[in-house]
């Protein structure tokens, strides 16, 4: 079966981060996000991914030269220009020939779904499109759905205002497709699956959704993909877990380290201490600094304090200086 992945978003939340590296390149317990996400798709069934990409393809294509991920065969759809989600599967779709039932996923979502269920309920139900969805406790940030009897699909709201909300039931990320479903969408033009696309089906009678209590992260926002990596480190995944320090990392014996993962090639000085936080490959914590529920990138200075806050690959946080609530580089308001 084949999977479309869409990672042709701007990844605007997590900036600075994204500056430099695409959010599904970013890493997840060491690994790039979408290599998580691929080796899954692979695990329920999924033998060829099509990357739906817009921006920055580079990265990917470098950190996949043989177009494979593990034993997933891996394709890339470049679009011309952004076509938002539903005209970025359209496109992927039509750029790989797709003409069977094939899976969608958005690129920033970890979880322990396994596809190859999500599959069989679909088909079981004959739905020409089905969502997996979860329950969560504020749902105003995702598309959120009202289920009927026979996990038909009554109502899809993109993005509802608080209190508005038809259910606690969002859409997840993670989709099966009948082919007959491109039909609904226009060829290269900007659509949203979430918001042209799905209340279409709705309509028509046709789809569906299944409810899991797996283990479900949106990694879009700073805290958000600062807990799925932490997630790792507690063993509470199925199938993913990871070492907290990464072993080309360089960690002096006098540094403390809690709750938090150290990548590749970052050093951390002597009298460091880094709490809930992450280190992307190549940061630098000075000596007596100190880092907390932080997501660092660059370098922060000896003695300086780093609270709630981003660093950027190009950020620097002055020796002594307090940062909190904030990023380095500052991110204009968009
Ligand atoms: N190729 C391509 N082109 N990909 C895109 C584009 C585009 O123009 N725009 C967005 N994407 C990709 C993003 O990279 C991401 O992987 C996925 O589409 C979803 O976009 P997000 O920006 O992460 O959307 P969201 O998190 O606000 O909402 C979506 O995900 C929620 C679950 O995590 C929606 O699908 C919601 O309905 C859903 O609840
Ligand atoms: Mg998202």
């Amino acid at each position: 079966m084949r999977a479309v992945v869409l990672v042709g978003g701007f990844g605007t939340r997590l900036r600075p981060l994204t500056n430099q590296i695409p959010k599904p390149m970013l890493p997840i317990g060491h690994r790039p996000m979408i290599e998580r996400l691929v080796n899954r798709l692979g695990r329920g069934g999924v033998t060829e991914v099509v990357l739906a990409l817009g921006f920055k393809p580079e990265p990917f294509m470098e950190a996949f030269p043989g177009g494979r991920c593990g034993d997933v065969k891996l394709t890339y759809a470049v679009e011309p220009a952004p076509l938002d989600t539903g005209g970025a599967i359209k496109f992927a779709a039509n750029e790989a020939g797709i003409d069977s039932t094939f899976v969608v996923a958005n690129g920033d979502v970890l979880t322990d779904l396994d596809v190859g269920e999500l599959v069989a309920a679909h088909r079981r139900r004959e739905a020409e499109a089905t969502l997996h969805l979860i329950g969560v406790e504020d749902p105003s940030a995702f598309g959120v759905v009202a289920l009927g009897d026979s996990d038909r699909i009554t109502d899809f709201v993109e993005k509802p205002a608080p209190g508005t909300e038809p259910s606690n039931l969002i859409n997840a990320g993670t989709y099966v497709f009948e082919p007959s479903v491109l039909d609904r969408i226009p060829d290269n033009e900007r659509v949203s699956i979430e918001r042209s696309t799905f209340p279409l089906l709705v309509e028509a009678g046709c789809l569906y959704g299944h409810a899991t209590q797996d283990y479900w992260i949106d990694a879009g926002r700073p805290d958000l993909y600062r807990a799925a990596n932490l997630d790792l480190l507690v063993g509470g995944r199925v199938n993913d877990h990871c070492e907290a320090v990464s072993r080309t990392a360089t960690v002096d014996a006098a540094a403390i380290i809690l709750n938090s993962i150290i990548g590749d090639h970052a050093v951390v000085a002597p009298g460091a201490r880094i709490v809930d936080s992450v280190l992307l490959p190549g940061a630098h914590v000075g000596s007596a600094a100190t880092v907390e529920a932080s997501l660092v990138m660059g370098r922060v200075g000896e003695g300086a304090r780093v609270d709630a806050s981003m660093v950027g690959a190009d950020g620097v946080v002055a020796d002594g200086a307090v940062l909190t609530a904030g990023t380095v580089p500052e991110v204009p308001a968009s």
